[in-house]
């Protein structure tokens, strides 16, 4: 038995974070047992743990999903805890042990924020001279540099981050960071924080225009404080003051869109004394952002010379961060690199990107050196450079840059094409989980979209551990919203925006509860709740007496397909929005009323449940009629009334969805809104059939549109980039964009068939209900959830039959629902999978589970000449086969069969018959 993931606050031995409640969270692997009897979670001063600060003794009640912790924490402290685990098997286990450690709290700082000449563009370097005369036992650097700083001791940096102290509104609160620096002060030495622009001194945002410096400030700002620890038990504080220096660097410009520039030729410039600033306008707090760093590293796969000539590298992988190239130029020369996502005409291309210069200029003094930027990032999977002769393949790499989500989901396919949208939604996400949860990260844009964020969340909970990346987001949220009386910007930080839409702000009640239901963890209900209360709040002010939210400026279902006037740079879908205003009022007050039971506020309960309610009444005397159709009749509309139980009579909203998708050849219209619920539904309401349609459907508008045009994430609009490869418009394209990647939770959730549970939340209980297809063969899905790993994994076999295979993990029960089982499958008393069924339900423990049945509806589909048209063309190989028939066959006959077709349209001889004889033996074959 084995005890892992010990978590604080869902972070590995977290150092100088913010902390509020505390609370432990860990998992039991390899046991025998399958349950937990009791545990207890001790903290201590010390390692050997003779200083205790809390024991919660030996609890049943001990949660491992979230054990909140009273603790009296005092700052710069280390505490250890280690959790010990009994079974029913009688196991103990007792984990390794694990750490955190507070920063400053509030605790006041000595230090002093300082500052220099803010006109001089060349990026200062803050320096001091940290002398140790004695035997340290142990260093810390707290810091917060505004814009953003990089810290040297010695030359070498400190820690591994970057772009710290991160992005938030810097008008309500600053983000100071701890550093481990006891090795590299172990004999003292030259401290140097080197400051650069980005969110706060450089242009961002909505309001700034390319000569615009920052929307937050001029000047840039340091304070710091390295505390040393002697080991003979005295200490000494060394904070930022006035009799630091400052130097200045040769990077002459830097900001988040346009990139940096560092002319290496530039003269030295003597030091100067630092001065004393006013106090920065905001509370310093211990830092919530996890750490962004380089994540993944990834040669350049060709150096192309393009048709104009110009030397460009593709890194095979559209991305965000920055990159190492390797340089050896006559000194005075000038190195360009300019990022982009897409080739046009085989061609660098940058146009999509707006007024984001996103470039990187060095002027070399000569010398041989690798380059990186300091304070920048762009998104871009091509890279043209200028100014450097012979350039090689291997001399430039990509770093991927973005914040810490430990990966926890995986899923693999038979089909190497939903492998690849797979792994664009992954990187999808990597690409705009970069501090913020972004739009995109490449235009002049980039900023933390609450709708984009809020479709995407079940499935980044799928994907990753992403609770205190989205904890810090939600912090954001919630100042946001209090100087914005509950109103939630459409951007978080707002940057200057005030606007907001449905959808887009009901991301501050939708993101938490999601997160509860993946986590288990109610702290951060606990935390939000004020948010959520003020944000249904605002909209009931809004609303008054006559409906107003519903004539409020909306975004409705953004970039939906659906709009009669269907141009290629439309933005609008054609669903009312007032209608998807009204649904999602509702549902955020449904929210928080379910929030408040949860926290044990019955009575807003009964109130928020009571606002739903007439919420509910109205919306249905307005927008349904008197027999309940739905008058908005739209694919979102329908997926709306179907998902958020806007009706009672089901089949017909089926109905109705089922024809406004059958109306367009079953294909899909839907934007920001419906998408992420389209295939949810549909599986919901038994349609697996239309959602497998709709996901492998290669043509436009679908998924796998963008992956047969080499797509490497997920595309802004549904036809980012035409067939022919070229762009379909600059205005707001970005190849980057992750909020189609929201299918990635229909993948998880029908498909591999892993469901969270509403009353069990965190995983403890789950639903297994996988859903397979023949067109996909098999998939295999790992699941580490908050409680333990889950793995659901289906195989169509040669013979037709279904091979299935579940893991269920220590703590944990799932309910099983087996796809087409015939029966008699539930009477086989051998397989443990079925000792405990009813109404064709398995209920399970922990355990590994395998069956293999015949299952009630064929899934192996044999194709032969007697087969619709359609259904061949949308297997590959069988229209491969069509296609070389000769000239294609208009889509009205797709109905008719190919022997149809010929007695209708050819002559029947012996010739023909033989011929058809024989593709039928083709067909059968192919491997469907
Ligand atoms: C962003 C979107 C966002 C939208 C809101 C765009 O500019 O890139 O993703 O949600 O505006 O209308």
């Amino acid at each position: 038995m084995k005890i892992i993931d010990c978590k604080t606050n869902h972070l590995t031995n977290p150092l100088g974070f913010h902390l509020g409640q505390t609370v432990f969270s860990y998992k039991v692997a390899d046991s025998r047992g399958k349950f937990q009897t009791d545990a207890r979670i001790m903290v201590a001063l010390d390692e050997k743990f003779s200083r205790v600060v809390y024991d919660s003794g030996y609890s049943t009640e001990l949660d491992s999903l979230g054990h909140a912790a009273k603790i009296n924490m005092v700052p710069r402290t280390r505490y250890f805890w280690t959790v010990t685990v009994r079974t029913d098997a009688d196991e103990q286990e007792t984990s390794a042990v694990n750490w955190f450690e507070t920063a400053k709290m509030d605790e006041p700082w000595t230090a002093s924020w300082i500052t220099c000449d803010a006109q001089e563009p060349r990026h200062p370097i803050f320096k001091r001279d940290i002398p140790v005369g004695k035997e340290l036992d142990q260093a810390r650097l707290y810091i917060c540099g505004l814009g953003l700083y990089e810290a040297t001791i010695n030359d070498e940096r400190v820690g591994d981050e970057h772009l710290t102290p991160y992005c938030n509104d810097y008008n309500s609160w600053l983000q100071a960071q701890t550093f481990d620096v006891t090795d590299q002060l172990a004999k003292g030495g030259r401290l140097e924080v080197m400051l650069g622009n980005g969110w706060y001194l450089g242009r961002f945002g909505f309001t700034s225009r390319p000569d615009q410096a920052g929307y937050y400030a001029k000047t840039p700002k340091l304070i710091a404080e390295i505390h040393l620890d002697y080991a003979d038990g005295t200490s000494e504080v060394i904070g930022t003051d006035e009799r630091w220096q400052v130097g200045r660097s040769t990077i002459c410009f830097s900001n988040i869109y346009d990139g940096e520039k560092d002319d290496t030729t530039l003269p030295a410039m003597a030091d100067v004394p630092a001065s004393l600033c006013s106090e920065a306008m905001a509370p310093l707090t211990d830092r919530l952002s996890p750490p962004v760093r380089i994540r993944e590293v990834l040669p350049a796969v060709e150096l192309l010379t393009t048709p104009a000539g110009e030397k460009v590298y593709d890194i095979g992988q559209n991305l965000a961060g920055i990159f190492r190239l390797k340089v050896d130029v006559p000194s005075g020369s000038k190195v360009h690199l300019q990022f982009g996502e897409v080739l046009q005409g085989g061609n660098f291309y940058r146009d999509n990107l707006r007024s984001a210069k996103a470039e990187y200029i060095w002027i070399s003094d000569g010398r041989p050196t690798v380059l990186e930027p300091h304070f920048t990032f762009y998104g871009y999977r091509y890279v043209k450079v200028s100014g450097v002769d012979n350039l090689k393949p291997e001399d430039f790499t990509a770093l991927a840059l973005y914040s810490e989500i430990p990966p926890i989901g995986t899923l693999t396919t038979g089909s190497d094409q939903i492998n690849q949208l797979i792994a664009n939604i992954k990187w999808g996400q990597k690409g705009n989980f970069l501090d913020v949860p972004t739009d995109c990260p490449q235009r002049d844009e980039r900023m933390g979209w609450t709708g984009d964020a809020q479709v995407f969340s079940a499935t980044a909970n799928y994907l990753t551990d992403c609770y205190a990346f989205y904890r810090k987001y939600l912090w954001d949220m919630q100042l946001e919203q209090a100087g914005h009386g509950g109103c939630v910007p459409d951007v978080v930080p707002a940057v200057g925006v005030d606007s907001c839409s449905s959808v887009w702000g009901d991301a501050t009640c939708i993101i938490p509860w999601n997160m509860y239901l993946f986590t288990g963890d109610k702290t951060i209900i606990e935390e939000h709740f004020d948010a959520m209360q003020s944000w249904v709040d605002y909209i009931t002010r809004i609303d008054g007496d006559d409906h107003a939210w519903r004539r409020h400026d909306h975004y409705g279902d953004w970039l939906a397909l659906d709009h009669p006037d269907n141009r290629d740079d439309q933005t609008q879908g054609a669903t009312d929005k007032g209608f998807i205003a009204d649904v999602y009022y509702r549902e955020s007050a449904r929210i928080v009323a379910q929030a408040a039971r949860l926290l044990g506020k019955s009575e807003t309960a009964i109130q928020y449940d009571a606002l739903a309610d007439r919420i509910l009444a109205d919306l249905k005397a307005e927008f349904f009629s008197p027999t309940e159709r739905c008058c908005v009749d739209t694919q979102t509309a329908h997926l709306l009334s179907l998902r958020y139980d806007l009706v009672n009579h089901r089949e017909k909203a089926v109905k109705a969805l089922q024809k406004t998708l059958q109306d367009v050849g079953n294909k899909l219209k839907t934007g920001f809104v419906g998408t992420p619920l389209l295939c949810n539904v549909l599986s919901d309401h038994g349609l697996d059939d239309l959602a497998y349609g709709l996901l492998l459907n290669e043509e436009y508008p679908g998924w796998l549109y963008s992956i047969n045009l080499g797509a490497t994430t997920i595309w802004e609009r549904w036809n980012s980039v035409m067939p022919d490869g070229s762009i379909s418009s600059t205005g707001m394209n970005s190849l980057n964009h992750y909020a189609y990647g929201s299918i990635g939770e229909w993948l998880f959730r029908r498909v591999a068939g892993i469901r969270p549970v509403e009353s069990a939340p965190g995983f403890r209980q789950a639903v297994i209900a996988p859903m397979p297809d023949r067109r996909l063969g098999h998939i295999e899905a790992v699941y580490h959830s908050a409680a333990g790993t889950y793995q659901s994994s289906w195989r169509v076999l040669d013979d037709d039959s279904l091979e299935i295979s579940l893991r269920v993990p220590f703590g944990c029960t799932a309910e099983v629902q087996l796809p087409y089982a015939p029966d008699s499958l539930f009477e086989n008393s051998n397989n443990p999978l079925f000792a405990d069924c009813a109404n064709g339900i398995c209920s399970v423990g922990p355990g590994d589970y395998r069956v293999r049945y015949e299952p009630t509806k064929p899934l192996r589909v044999i194709l032969s000449t007697h087969s619709p048209i359609r259904l061949l063309m949308q297997h590959p190989g069988a229209r491969k086969l069509l296609e070389g028939l000769g000239p294609s066959i208009p889509q009205q006959m797709w109905d008719m069969s190919l022997r149809e077709l010929q007695a209708k349209y050819s002559q029947q001889d012996d010739e023909q018959q033989g011929r058809l004889d024989q593709m039928d033996q083709v067909l059968k074959a192919l491997d469907n």
